[in-house]
């Protein structure tokens, strides 16, 4: 049996990184696994959150992935501070995890910057959360983008050691899919930098939200090179714009690069600009406009979290019970 767990961190707006490297393959997924998709407010506090925002950010994720083509009846949508669970495990984790491993998290590193000492226990804590996310329904596959491949290797050590410590094999070995041509998009400004929700120039990214206009805009704006367009995939190398461009062009037409090449190979960026804004906004447009009409009903939007944290906690629950009773918690 197979099932897929993912989640979002509700922290400002969702862009075309989270879109392709994740939310889009999740939506592919769900027709052949059960599928659990997770908004992570409870990551979101490891970072200061204005209370308002996180709630109407968490809102517009849920808003977000029903728009994407995430079905609510068949998947499971919920809010992970909904289901105790998620930090009780993680409470286990954080005792089976070991400082070393959590030393070495490079998320850690760039999240802290400078100031680690300054940085809360919680974002040290970070991937032990994740960690509980995952395995509080034994999931067995985690799609993601590249970014986080990382944590999942820390999740397939935790349950590794977990295992091993009690003598029972209670979680599986998770695995990650990182699929298909934009794993990893990057900023439009500066094609060695991810895209990302932290970065202060908003045309460093394309915000689900953004309308045709804006889109055009920041592609128009997108940073590349004086050359055209190689003919094939062995000519993006070194040339980090032009590589991210064409990864992105490729993933919204469903194509390989190699196929987006043996078109556009050649081609100006004037022009290939020109046929990446008809594309992106034939593709954002219908769900930014789901997205605007779900988000003027927030109750339906709570009773699908409030649905999904009940579906949640009826697989998580007997999963809880079982880590209890391994470990020697006395359930009176
Ligand atoms: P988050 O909220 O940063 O990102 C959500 C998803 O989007 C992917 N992503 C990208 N993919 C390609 N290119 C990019 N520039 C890009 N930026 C983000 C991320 O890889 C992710 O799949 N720690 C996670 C949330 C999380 C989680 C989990 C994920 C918490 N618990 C359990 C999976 C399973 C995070 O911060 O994602």
């Amino acid at each position: 049996m197979t099932r897929i767990f993912s989640g979002v961190q509700p922290t400002g707006n969702l862009h075309l990184g989270n879109y392709l490297g994740a939310i889009r393959n999740w939506v592919r997924l769900q027709r052949d696994h059960e599928s659990i998709f997770c908004v992570v407010d409870m990551h979101a506090v490891t970072v200061w959150q204005d209370p308002v925002e996180l709630s109407k950010s968490t809102r517009e994720v849920t808003a977000a992935f029903i728009a994407a083509g995430i079905d609510p009846e068949t998947c499971v949508i919920f809010n992970q501070s909904a289901v105790p669970g998620h930090a009780q495990l993680a409470w286990v984790f954080n005792c089976v995890a070991r400082m070393g491993w959590l030393n070495r998290m490079t998320q850690f590193k760039e999240k802290a910057g400078k100031h680690k000492e300054n940085a809360s226990v919680g974002l040290f804590a970070y991937p032990a959360l994740m960690a509980a996310d995952i395995l509080l329904y034994k999931a067995t596959h985690v799609p993601v983008g590249e970014d986080q491949k990382q944590h999942l290797e820390l999740t397939r050590d935790v349950a590794q050691k977990f295992n091993n410590d009690y003598g029972r094999e209670v979680f599986p070995i998770t695995e990650p899919l990182i699929l298909g041509e934009a794993t990893r998009v990057m900023s439009l400004r500066d094609g060695t930098k991810k895209m990302s929700k932290s970065d202060t120039s908003d045309f460093s990214r394309i915000n689900l939200t953004d309308d045709a206009d804006l889109i055009a805009q920041k592609i128009r704006k997108a940073k590349t090179d004086p050359e055209p367009l190689p003919n094939d995939v062995a000519g993006l190398e070194d040339r980090p714009e032009a590589a991210n461009l064409v990864g992105i062009y490729a993933a919204l037409a469903d194509k390989n690069r190699e196929e987006v090449l043996a078109e556009a190979g050649g081609w100006a960026f004037s022009q290939f600009k020109q046929a990446l804004t008809e594309l992106a906004v034939e593709t954002l447009g219908p769900m930014n406009a789901e997205m605007a009409r779900l988000l003027e009903h927030p109750d339906e939007i709570d009773a699908i979290l409030r649905r999904g944290a009940e579906r949640a906690q009826a697989i998580a629950g007997p999963v809880l019970d079982e880590v209890y009773d391994t470990v020697g918690f006395l359930r009176v």
